[in-house]
């Protein structure tokens, strides 16, 4: 045996003698005499090393017979050489690169307790580590992973530094500090025969300059190496280089923000020198962006890597376009931490087409006091792409020597003990803290209305109006939605988008001169779709003026669906459609100005006055009204599909009326118990049955009201990652405190206790119920309505029983001292007055009447009181 490895060597020794550049690896297994085999690979004993290479004092031949790890490495393992001395592993080699990987797996032997193990490790000139403790290492690692939520704890660690030798001589110096010794238990030098980093990389944050390398001298020690999206792959998938490709998922900063994609069918690499930078295996698998079908994905695939500060990272990201066979279709943008590393990142476009393995590497440096190292990829949709989708396949980060040294600063003054683990993870958990991304901005900030002229409906909308026609058919020509009250008849809600298709006409001219000429200035809202402008028409009147980007073919569905859904649409409870514009490629949508904006940024991220118990229950009753209406009041029930506290807008009077329909669905007919539909709605508001199986009913919508409702108590973001893992998402959170009775532990301190506590137990019982795993169990929304205004009912019970002002609406919020009285049991004295929505709302008035009756019976007492708080004041 021993006799054939010797002639392989003699024969490959010859290859070398004849120029061929050195390609044998050396693989050492450190304290033993005889060699082994392991991961198809021939390990040497450290003391049977031939002329290959030297060791120049022995030290200790240490052992352990258990090892708590289970691992291919087991057997090197269980041995070490301990250096209580100076001493050199020295490798004959041919001049080039190298990866050089150091294997320990801690133990004691005999008197040498390896928890006072320190010790400095050279690589010819380079440093590697000083003042290093392996212990201390390892469980700074594991509570790493701990902070990131994973349990996968190790008890081995494995170095790994890319080398330039320029010499016939690699020596490796392990030098024990003062007084303690060293150790290693396997070392592996392998040479790296193709071009791995290039001479130059740009440099993150200044503008893409180049950044020279100098790899030759500068030594690299590989930090991470993660295959993205899937498992991991192990050394001997890697064939030449034997690198281990961790799986990211530990990694990832939430990780629901990624999901996985495979396609192993034909891939190539986009370049042939790159064919060992990563093995293929890394291109297969891949991580998108969450929910491909969910709009408005504003939020980043973020993946947190602990390092050492003061140096320079190289970050390699492997990509490799596995879904789409053309460009522009997954354009995103790249973060290094939190600076724009590429804009417009099309991977197709890059790689040179669909299954091409291509990486992009940068250079950023992370300073003092920092050891985080951010990735983050997220939407560009500045770009226009058709979607807003990341890709990324793989990720390596590279740390880059300062001065000949890689080894971490704390180490290099000797305190590498235990407490730079500590310093580091409270150091982690302080930047945690700050985290604040990925939730689901909100992003249609708002159409904002106004309804200065109310009260004389025609001169506001003075003669110019005429109908719209959208597919070539038209409406009653004669009517005019805006002025005029619709003759009863002509009118019917039949689910037939031809029926009512009124609105004005605006020209591209007049949008302009409405808006200043798109000045961003007039900016109130930015979405998927586009920009919303505040804007003024000519009659004087303040509209939201939705301007649909021009590429987005996105924009045209939901443009289309939005008039289609709006012009048979009108209540109170729905912001309504002014009129639109298509002229010259330009989609543009009018609606009323809705003046104090979404629902959410009256309950956290601004500085508003916080809205009291009453405008909460209020804004919930008028939101649950416009849904009712959208599920019940047409014909064919209308499912939204983005309730959101963004989509709930309130206007001058807070009065609540949903927004956006450029989702809505209609409903499934009678004989159909859903409507199966790709995934699509608002992160952290999704019903999880509907994104399982895809089948879309009304009860979706009641699922997302419930987290809206769930919100309205909380407020807070539905979606928070600087929170702890347990509280990121404010459905999973809230619902069991609800569950255990208390509710009230995380109710928004800015309610100050002005509510009723059966008001509010109440409530919180109404959320929990919308929020139940199967939509069959999960009320409707007229249920929902009637539950909530009966809360309100009990609420104000409360007050007049207790004869308590609602003090802190009447003084927090001065701007509307009638705000609080603004009942929805007025509706219809509103409706009576306000001619445009009560004309056009024939169904809907009898379905309010309804529910109304039906809560009234249902009622307590309190009715009469109730009623009489009706705003007094007609408008
Ligand atoms: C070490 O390498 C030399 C050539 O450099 C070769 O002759 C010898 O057989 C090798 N020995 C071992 C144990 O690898
Ligand atoms: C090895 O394992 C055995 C049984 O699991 C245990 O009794 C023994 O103490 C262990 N030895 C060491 C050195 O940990
Ligand atoms: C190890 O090698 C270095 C330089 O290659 C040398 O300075 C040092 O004295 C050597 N140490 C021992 C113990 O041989
Ligand atoms: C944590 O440990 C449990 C049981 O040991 C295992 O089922 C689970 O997958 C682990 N989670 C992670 C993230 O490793
Ligand atoms: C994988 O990609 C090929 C095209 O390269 C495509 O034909 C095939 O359907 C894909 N397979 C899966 C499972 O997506
Ligand atoms: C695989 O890729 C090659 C080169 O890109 C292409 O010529 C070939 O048609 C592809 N095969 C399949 C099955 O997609
Ligand atoms: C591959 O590498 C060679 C030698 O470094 C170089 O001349 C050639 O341009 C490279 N090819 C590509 C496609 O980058
Ligand atoms: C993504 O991350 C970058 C850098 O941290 C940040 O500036 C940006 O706002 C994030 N995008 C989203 C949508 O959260
Ligand atoms: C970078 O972004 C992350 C995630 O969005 C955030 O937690 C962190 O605080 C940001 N760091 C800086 C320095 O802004």
């Amino acid at each position: 045996m021993k006799v054939c490895v010797l002639i392989c060597m003699v024969l490959l020794s010859g290859f070398i003698k004849s120029g061929e550049a050195q390609t044998k690896p050396f693989l050492v297994n450190c304290g033993v005499t005889s060699s082994v085999n392991i991961d198809g690979r021939r390990w040497i004993g450290d003391l049977d090393t031939g002329d290959n290479f030297t060791l120049s004092y022995p030290g200790i031949a240490a052992s352990t017979p258990n090892i708590s790890e289970e691992s291919i490495y087991e057997t090197l393992y269980k041995t070490a050489r301990f250096f209580t001395e100076s001493s050199n592993y020295t490798f004959g080699v041919d001049p080039g690169n190298y990866y050089l990987r150091l294997h320990f797996y801690p133990f004691s032997f005999e008197d040498n307790d390896v928890s006072k193990s320190l010790f400095t490790i050279m690589a010819n000139n380079l440093k590697l580590v000083s003042g290093f403790s392996v212990t201390t290492e390892i469980s700074r690692k594991n509570s790493y992973m701990e902070t990131l939520g994973s349990n996968s704890s190790s008890s081995s660690l494995m170095k790994e530094y890319f080398v330039n030798v320029n010499s016939a001589e690699l020596v490796i110096e392990v030098i024990p500090d003062e007084g303690t010794f060293a150790f290693v238990n396997a070392i592996e030098v392998i040479p790296v025969l193709s071009k791995l980093f290039e001479g130059s990389v740009s440099k993150v944050g200044e503008n893409g300059a180049d950044n020279s390398l100098n790899l030759g001298e500068r030594g690299i020690e590989t930090v991470y190496r993660l295959n993205v999206g899937g498992p991991e792959i192990k050394p001997d998938r890697d064939q030449d280089l034997w690198r281990i490709w961790e799986s990211d998922i530990s990694y990832m900063f939430t990780s629901y923000a990624g999901s996985e994609i495979k396609n192993a069918s034909n891939i190539t690499y986009s370049s042939v020198n790159d064919s060992s930078v990563a093995p293929l295996l890394v291109y297969e698998t891949a991580r998108t962006m969450t929910n491909n079908e969910v709009l408005e994905k504003r939020f980043n695939m973020s993946w947190k890597l602990e390092v050492d500060p003061n140096f320079d990272y190289l970050v390699r990201l492997h990509f490799c376009e596995l879904v789409y066979d053309k460009d522009n279709q997954r354009v995103f943008r790249i973060y290094v931490n939190n600076k724009t590393a590429s804009e417009n990142f099309d991977v197709f476009a890059r790689a040179g087409g669909m299954n091409k393995a291509y990486h992009q590497d940068y250079v950023d440096v992370v300073s003092s006091q920092i050891d985080t190292l951010w990735i983050q990829l997220g939407p560009d949709t500045a770009a226009g792409a058709t979607g807003t989708d990341a890709l990324l396949n793989g990720l390596e980060i590279f740390k880059l020597s300062r001065r000949g040294d890689l080894s971490r600063i704390s180490d290099r003054s000797g305190s590498g003990g235990k407490s730079g683990g500590l310093k580091s993870r409270a150091l982690w958990l302080g930047i945690g803290a700050g985290v604040a991304s990925i939730a689901v901005i909100a992003f249609l900030c708002a159409m904002f209305v106004r309804r200065r002229n109310t009260m004389a409906p025609n001169k506001s909308h003075p003669p110019g109006w005429r109908p719209f026609f959208l597919h070539g058919t038209f409406g009653n020509s004669t009517n005019n939605a805006q002025g005029s009250k619709f003759p009863g008849g002509t009118l019917t809600l039949n689910g037939s988008m031809a029926t009512i298709r009124t609105g004005k006409y605006f020209t591209l001219a007049e949008m302009r001169l409405a808006t200043n000429n798109f000045d961003d200035s007039l900016v109130i809202g930015v979405g998927g779709f586009g920009k919303v402008y505040k804007g003024e028409i000519d009659d004087g009147s303040l509209v939201a003026i939705k301007r649909a980007h021009p590429q987005s073919q996105q924009g045209l569905r939901e443009f289309e669906t939005e008039i289609e859904m709006l012009s048979k649409l009108r209540h109170r409870h729905l912001v309504s459609m002014i009129g639109f514009c298509q002229e010259q490629n330009e989609m543009i949508l009018v609606y009323e100005y809705m003046a104090n904006g979404t629902l959410r940024t009256h309950l956290f991220g601004s500085d508003l006055p916080p809205l009291t118990w009453k405008q909460r229950l209020d804004a919930c009753i008028g939101a649950a009204r416009g849904l009712h209406y959208l599920h019940t009041g047409a014909e064919r029930s209308i499912i939204h599909r983005d309730v959101k506290t963004t989509n709930i807008l309130l206007d001058e009077n807070f009065v609540a009326k949903m927004a956006d329909f450029g989702l809505s669905k209609t409903g499934p007919a009678l004989d159909h118990t859903h409507v199966s539909t790709a995934v699509k709605g608002s992160f952290g508001y999704l019903d999880p049955e509907y994104f399982r199986r895809q089948h879309l009913t009304e009860k979706s919508d009641v699922y997302s009201f419930g987290v809206v409702l769930f919100e309205v108590v909380c407020a807070r973001p539905v979606i928070n990652p600087s929170l702890p893992k347990d509280q990121i998402n404010l459905a999973e959170w809230a619902i069991r405190w609800q569950r255990q009775g208390s509710l009230e532990s995380i109710v928004d301190p800015k309610l100050r206790k002005c509510y009723s506590l059966d008001s509010f137990k109440k409530f919180g019982e109404i959320a929990e119920k919308c929020l139940a795993d199967e939509g069959k169990n999960r009320p409707t929304m007229g249920e929902v309505l009637w539950h909530l205004e009966y809360v309100l009912q009990l609420h104000e019970a409360s007050l007049r029983r207790n004869s308590v002002e609602d003090s802190f609406s009447s003084t927090q919020i001065p701007a509307n001292p009638d705000n609080p009285e603004v009942g929805n049991e007025n509706n219809a004295d509103h409706n009576l007055v306000e001619g445009r929505e009560t004309v056009i709302d024939l169904n809907l008035g009898e379905d309010e009447e309804n529910t109304r009756g039906s809560s009234i019976s249902n009622g307590t007492a309190g009715v009469e009181e109730f009623s009489q708080l009706v705003h007094p004041q007609g408008r």
